[in-house]
C-alpha cells in the first residue's frame, strides 16, 4: 500500500474518535530502525490515540529518544485495517538475510506476545487455541532454521512471573524438550498450543493472589491450587479440544512420584504433556525473576530439579532437558 493511501485512510482529525478496540498492540522492538515502515503506528496518550509514526517514515534514534522511556512494551498500536500489512512486515523481517537470528528471535517473541495478550483475554478459548497455531508454527520453523537460537527466544530481561511471558517461555522450553524427545511435528504443534494455555485456569484466580508480592498464605494457596481444575472446566466448555491439551492444563502440577495436585496421580498415569509441562513450568519459575526472589541460573535450576526435587519429574524427560539447557546456555 502506498504511503499516500495509508495516510488518506487515517487522517489525524478522525483518529480521536476511533475506539481503542479498532487497534491492536505491537511492540516497538518488532519494527526495524532506519527502514521505511509500511503502516501507521499510534500511541495512546491520556485516553486519546495519536500518530507516532506515519506509514512510509522511518523509526530513527531521535524518534525513539523522543519517547523519554515510554516504550513500556504496551503502548504502541496499529489499526486493525493494517493488521495484514503488519503481519507481512514481520514475516518479511523473519525471512530477511540482513537480520541476525538474535534480532529475529526478539521480533518473533515480541510479535507473538502481543498476539497472546489478545488471545488470553478472549472468552472463546477454542478460537484462541486455533489462532495460536500460527505462533507455534512460526516458532517451530525458527527453531528448525536456527536450532541454536532457542536461548534467544527466551526473555533475557527478568520478567514478572504471572504474565504472558511465562506462558510463552514455557512453550519455548516445551517445544525444545519435545524436539529433544523426538516428538513429530504434529505432536509438537499440539504441545506448543497446550503449553501456551496450561495456566488458562488462572483467569479464575483473583488478581491480588496472582500478583501478590511475596509468598501466599494457606487460604490464598488453596485458591491458587484450584487453577488446573478451573482450566479444565474452561476447556470442557468447548467441543473438540483434545485430551492432550486438557491434560497439559489439568495435570501440570502432578508429580511423577505422587503427591501433586489436583488428582494426586503418578508416573505414566500422568499424560506425557502433563509430565512435560510440569517440568518446563517449574524450570521457568526457578529461572525467572519474581519480586521476592533471585532467579537461578539454568544449570543451577536443573541440578536442583535433579538432586533435590528428583522423583517429581519423569526421569527420561529430565535427562533430555539437559540437551535443551545446553542450547540455552550457549545462546546466553
Ligand atoms: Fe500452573
Ligand atoms: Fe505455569
Amino acid at each position: 500500500m502506498s504511503k499516500k493511501k495509508v495516510r488518506q485512510t487515517h487522517k489525524r482529525g478522525t483518529i480521536n474518535k476511533m475506539s481503542p478496540l479498532e487497534y491492536f498492540r505491537i511492540r516497538l522492538s518488532t519494527v526495524q530502525p532506519f527502514m521505511e515502515v509500511p503502516f501507521n503506528i499510534y500511541l495512546f496518550v491520556d485516553g486519546k490515540i495519536v500518530t507516532y509514526l506515519h506509514a512510509g517514515d522511518k523509526l530513527t534514534d531521535e524518534k525513539i529518544n523522543n519517547l523519554h522511556g515510554k516504550d513500556t512494551g504496551e503502548s504502541f498500536f496499529v489499526h486493525n485495517d493494517q493488521r495484514q500489512i503488519y503481519r507481512e512486515y514481520v514475516r518479511k523481517s523473519m525471512n530477511s538475510a540482513d537480520i541476525s537470528n538474535n534480532v529475529k528471535a526478539t521480533i518473533l517473541r515480541e510479535s507473538s506476545i502481543a498476539i497472546l495478550e489478545e488471545l488470553f483475554e478472549s472468552p472463546d478459548v477454542k478460537k484462541a487455541l486455533e489462532e495460536s497455531k500460527p505462533i507455534i508454527t512460526d516458532l517451530l520453523d525458527f527453531m528448525e532454521n536456527a536450532p541454536d537460537s532457542i536461548g534467544n527466544l527466551i526473555s533475557l530481561t527478568g520478567h514478572d512471573f504471572y504474565t504472558y511471558n511465562h506462558s510463552f517461555d514455557v512453550s519455548i522450553y516445551s517445544l525444545g524438550l519435545g524436539q529433544a524427545l523426538g516428538f513429530d511435528k504434529k505432536t509438537l504443534e499440539e504441545l506448543g498450543q497446550s503449553s501456551l494455555f496450561h495456566d488458562i485456569g488462572k483467569r479464575n484466580v483473583p488478581l491480588e493472589i496472582l500478583c501478590k508480592k511475596g509468598p501466599l498464605n494457606d487460604e490464598e494457596w488453596q485458591k491458587m491450587r484450584q487453577h488446573p481444575t478451573y482450566g479444565l472446566n474452561i476447556l470442557n466448555q468447548h467441543e473438540n479440544i483434545s485430551d492432550a491439551i486438557k491434560a497439559a492444563c489439568y495435570e501440570h502440577h502432578e508429580s511423577w512420584s505422587g503427591g501433586g495436585y489436583p488428582q494426586d496421580i503418578s508416573g505414566h498415569e500422568i499424560h506425557p504433556f502433563g509430565r512435560l509441562v510440569a517440568l518446563t513450568d517449574t524450570y521457568d519459575a526457578m529461572t525467572t525473576q519474581r519480586s521476592y526472589n533471585t532467579p537461578m541460573k539454568p544449570s543451577e535450576a536443573l541440578n536442583m530439579m535433579k538432586d533435590k526435587l528428583s522423583g517429581r519429574y519423569d526421569p527420561d524427560m529430565l535427562k533430555a532437558m539437559y540437551s535443551v539447557l545446553f542450547k540455552i546456555e550457549k545462546a546466553s
